[in-house]
């Protein structure tokens, strides 16, 4: 048993799970490792999209940058233990590592611990997603369900159904309201129902 919990946090702790669906780790783009660590429920059956609201990047260069620039100013600005997401995708197409399928990440408070967050990087109000960052965006979830890390009947949410906030942008909610899990009313998973 204690094996077993030895070879599990092992595996998170060098990136593997993560990099099971292709995923950059944080190892990868050179990301702090986190203060605190805990464990969600496995699997989840909620995955909210949602948008960074920072500027757009293009390329790997570009993107990794801005990741590492936004889990500096969530760890040293606002406290957080990680990077807040669980995972962000950008323009380029790549998936990038934040607290991960099997950790609580700080996105969408009061939903953390039951729940995967994907953000997108840039802001949806104005930007349209990119054909491979939606394209990544499936994958990465049908990966969560083939692993274990999702149910296969999880819930599609945008962000802003369970908190007050634009994200993930118009322009993004329009496209995943279309997308199959979404789920259009969100009452019967709300923490108040
Ligand atoms: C949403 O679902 C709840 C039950 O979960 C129901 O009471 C409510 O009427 C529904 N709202 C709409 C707009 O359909």
């Amino acid at each position: 048993m204690i094996l077993v919990f030895c070879i599990v946090l092992g595996l998170v702790q060098w990136g593997y799970v993560e990099a099971a669906c292709d995923v950059v780790t944080k190892k990868q783009w050179d990301g702090l490792k986190p203060l605190h660590v805990e464990y969600l429920p496995r699997p989840v059956n909620i995955v909210i999209i949602e948008h960074t609201a920072t500027p757009g990047c293009s390329t790997d260069a570009g993107c990794e940058e801005l990741v590492r620039n936004i889990q500096n100013n969530q760890m040293e600005q606002l406290n957080f233990w990680d990077i807040g997401m669980s995972f962000l995708v950008g323009g380029n197409g790549k998936v990038y590592e934040g607290s991960g399928w099997l950790r609580v990440g700080a996105h969408t408070y009061g939903y953390n611990r039951r729940s995967i967050g994907i953000s997108f990087i840039g802001n949806y109000n104005t930007d349209e997603p990119t054909a491979d960052q939606l394209e990544a965006v499936r994958k990465l979830i049908q990966c969560g369900v083939d692993k274990g890390h999702l149910t296969s009947d999880y819930h599609l949410l945008a962000h802003r159904q369970l908190i007050s906030t634009e994200s993930p942008g118009r322009k993004l909610y329009r496209e995943i309201r279309t997308w199959p899990h979404y789920l259009e009313n969100a009452t019967s998973i709300m923490n108040n129902s």
